[in-house]
């Protein structure tokens, strides 16, 4: 991996297991993670719940870019994205630019599934209620730009994180 294109970002949508792939590279590849929103919740000292609600979703949108814009100019790091860091022009840019970029796909099944197992963190997105229906009008929005930005597309439908990683890492290195 050359200097300029040295980060490794993961994206995708909400339940597409982003923070527990990064985490993992993270420690095979000794290259620290990040993510982006548990950072905005650090900084801003408030669940992203409570962003959402108070900043409404254009301007966390416009935090979070504004935010992973900056950060991508500093050392090498494994980003775990937030799923919708893609509607965002310059972050598509970025990606494209800046890192390798991994795209972890799920169908609308395999999300709603690890969405409802996730009840802890519960998505602004879906504050009026998760279903399918919500989960792939999402999905229908955004599925181009996750497709234009990635290097590498990984099918993650009933694997678990070790084996996707293990099916990553040849494709990193190649
Ligand atoms: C969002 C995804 C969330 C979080 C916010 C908005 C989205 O991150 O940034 O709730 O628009 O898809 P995860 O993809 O990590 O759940």
């Amino acid at each position: 991996m050359g200097n300029s294109k040295n980060h490794i970002f993961i994206i995708g949508m909400m339940g597409s297991g982003k923070s527990s792939i990064a985490q993992l590279l993270s420690t095979k590849y000794n290259i620290p993670y990040i993510d982006t929103d548990k950072d905005l919740v650090e900084i801003m000292g408030a669940e992203i719940q409570g962003i959402f609600k108070s900043l409404t979703k254009k301007k966390f949108y416009h935090l979070e870019s504004t935010y992973f814009l900056e950060h991508i100019k500093g050392k090498q790091h494994i980003y775990a994205t937030g799923g919708g860091l893609v509607l965002n022009a310059a972050n598509r840019k970025a990606l494209k630019k800046f890192g390798t970029t991994l795209f972890l796909n799920a169908s609308i099944n395999t999300l709603f599934n690890r969405l409802s197992a996730d009840s802890k963190n519960i998505r602004p997105l879906f504050s009026n209620g998760l279903s399918k229906m919500q989960i792939k009008k999402i999905w229908e929005e955004r599925k181009k730009y996750y497709q234009q930005c990635s290097d590498i597309i990984i099918d993650t439908n009933n694997k678990s994180v070790s084996t996707i990683v293990d099916e990553i890492i040849p494709l990193l290195k190649s």
